[in-house]
């Protein structure tokens, strides 16, 4: 059952106690045309009273049509009237009080809140009370958002904790192990790696570098150029708008490293803050808040959301089509707390997003030559064990999401490989190393991308080049003499690297 009660007040420009008698028939005209739909889609004034310059109207519905989105029709409506016969304007809408009652999908599990109203629960019976809403306010749609937040917050309680969609699709042999070692571990034991400076991040020497560098060769030689993809460079620092359409903002702003931008270049503005430095020798943090503004952009979270930037608005011509595109040089950055790991788990990576965008028949083939190119090098270049599994696509993970079957035109691949210091096949955790998604329409219909006859899709793969090397020196050691032969060939010998006393 849905049932909205709505006290609206409506400002005039002039004394209308006199029009008291006049009213009752613009009401029931109100009640007749604006309010009326049709059987089923219908709300009705059911009281009103005049108060000097002040038009109070009691509204109700039980009907699909909402009394807050036709609060401006009257409003119209009401100039239109008051306006012809009368000279008086309407100046402004308040609604006094909203009293919204709406069914939930399921009994909610804890105790939910809503910005804006306060919310009674009973079972699946929610009482939403709002009051002083602006004009403004019924204008930019928040109420009907307010209710389906309030519907998402007690679906997600459910799946909290809940495990994810997963389904294997292929799986490789089981392949012999040469050792059983962290390998960060033993990395940092022979100085390949340093931790830090700060959380997450590591210092890549020599040795460790040219394995990550090549991780990112073999990638664009045996996948994205074979394959056409042309290479950009985007710009590190994510504006806000860019993952409000993504839904990034809402789905991790926990994870992101925001960026501030000095408040002024001026340095006489920092003066306080040079000559505090200057005595102190330590950072005056309280300063430089005050010298900063407040953050408007946050550093590379995915290459993905900014490609889809630069083409927002365009119409791609249907010879362009497929799309076929990677950024290698934003570095992203993700506040991982408590799930850091060695170089697999990091605050900061080396990515390759490849992203394309094109008909679906075009990206569900180009699904299959990605996912052979891949094979390739993970069978024959690593000589890995590792499988592969439809999840839950990236961008439900990303808010939080755990997904379902669903059709498998579109959706996320994992790639995932044993880990040889975990633990046994079966009962440790294999690593994620890799994805692959096609996501429809989702990011095309967002950013406004037009072709000039085909309706486009879009997906992207994440190449995490920390990932590879983790996975790929997890199952073959340190030690370039015991590596494939496949890989030998793009790397045979390491740099000799720096000694220190
Ligand atoms: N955008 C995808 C992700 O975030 C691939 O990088 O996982
Ligand atoms: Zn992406």
């Amino acid at each position: 059952m849905m049932r909205f009660e709505l006290q609206a007040r409506f400002a005039l420009s002039d004394d209308i106690s006199e029009l008291s008698s006049q009213f009752e028939s613009f009401i029931a005209a109100m009640n007749d045309s604006i309010l009326k739909k049709d059987a089923e889609k219908f709300a009705f004034i059911e009281r009103f009273s005049i108060e000097k310059t002040t038009l109070s109207l009691f509204i109700i519905s039980e009907g699909t049509l909402r009394p807050h989105n036709t609060l401006l029709q009257i409003k119209n409506a009401l100039s239109k009237e008051l306006g012809k016969t009368h000279r008086i304007g309407v100046r402004d809408i308040t609604i006094t009080t909203y009293r919204i009652f709406f069914d939930l999908p399921l009994k909610p599990l804890k105790q939910i809140s809503i910005p804006f109203a306060d919310l009674i629960i009973h079972d699946t019976q929610a009482t939403m009370l709002l009051s002083d809403v602006s004009e403004e306010f019924l204008r930019k749609n928040y109420i009907d958002r307010m209710m389906n937040r309030v519907k998402e917050k007690v679906e997600s309680q459910y799946y909290e904790g809940k495990a994810e969609f997963w389904k294997l699709i292929w799986k490789s042999e089981e392949k012999p192990t040469v050792w059983d070692k962290d390998p960060t571990e033993e990395m940092e034991r022979l100085g390949w790696l340093k931790q830090g400076p700060t959380k997450g991040k590591w210092f890549y020497r020599p040795e460790a570098t040219v394995i990550l560098k090549t991780m990112e060769t073999i990638a664009i030689q045996e996948v994205l150029s074979p394959l056409g993809f042309q290479e950009v460079i985007e710009s590190h620092i994510k504006p806000f708008d860019i993952w409000l359409k993504t839904g990034h903002m809402e789905g991790m702003p926990y994870e992101f490293y925001y960026v501030t931008e000095p408040r002024t270049r001026d340095a006489k503005d920092w003066e306080r803050f040079i000559d505090l430095t200057k005595i102190t020798k330590e950072v005056p943090v309280e300063e430089l808040k005050k010298n900063l503004s407040v953050p408007t952009a946050g550093l590379c979270y995915a290459q993905c959301p900014m490609i889809y930037w630069s083409f927002k608005g365009k119409t791609i011509a249907e010879k362009s089509l497929p799309v076929l595109i990677y950024d290698k040089t934003a570095i992203s950055a993700r506040y991982e707390s408590g799930g850091r790991h060695g170089i697999e788990r990091v605050d900061e990576f080396h990515r390759i997003e490849p992203v394309y965008i094109g008909t679906r028949e075009q990206l569900l083939r180009l699904r299959d030559e990605l996912l052979k190119r891949y094979k390739h090098v993970f069978n024959d270049i690593f000589d890995l064990e590792w499988q592969m599994a439809w999840v839950t696509p990236w961008y439900l993970q990303q808010a939080g999401k755990i997904g379902d079957e669903g059709s498998q035109d579109t959706g996320t691949i994992d790639f995932e490989a044993y880990m040889p210091y975990r633990g046994t096949r079966k009962e440790s955790e294999w690593l994620e190393f890799q994805n692959l998604s096609v996501l429809g329409d989702k990011y095309i219909t967002a950013f406004n991308i037009k072709a000039q006859k085909s309706k486009l899709w879009s997906g992207c793969s994440g190449i995490g080049l920390q990932r590879w090397a983790a996975v790929f020196l997890a199952q073959k050691g340190l030690n370039p003499k015991q590596w494939p032969e496949g890989f030998k060939k793009y790397l045979e010998n390491l740099p000799p690297g720096i000694r220190f006393l």
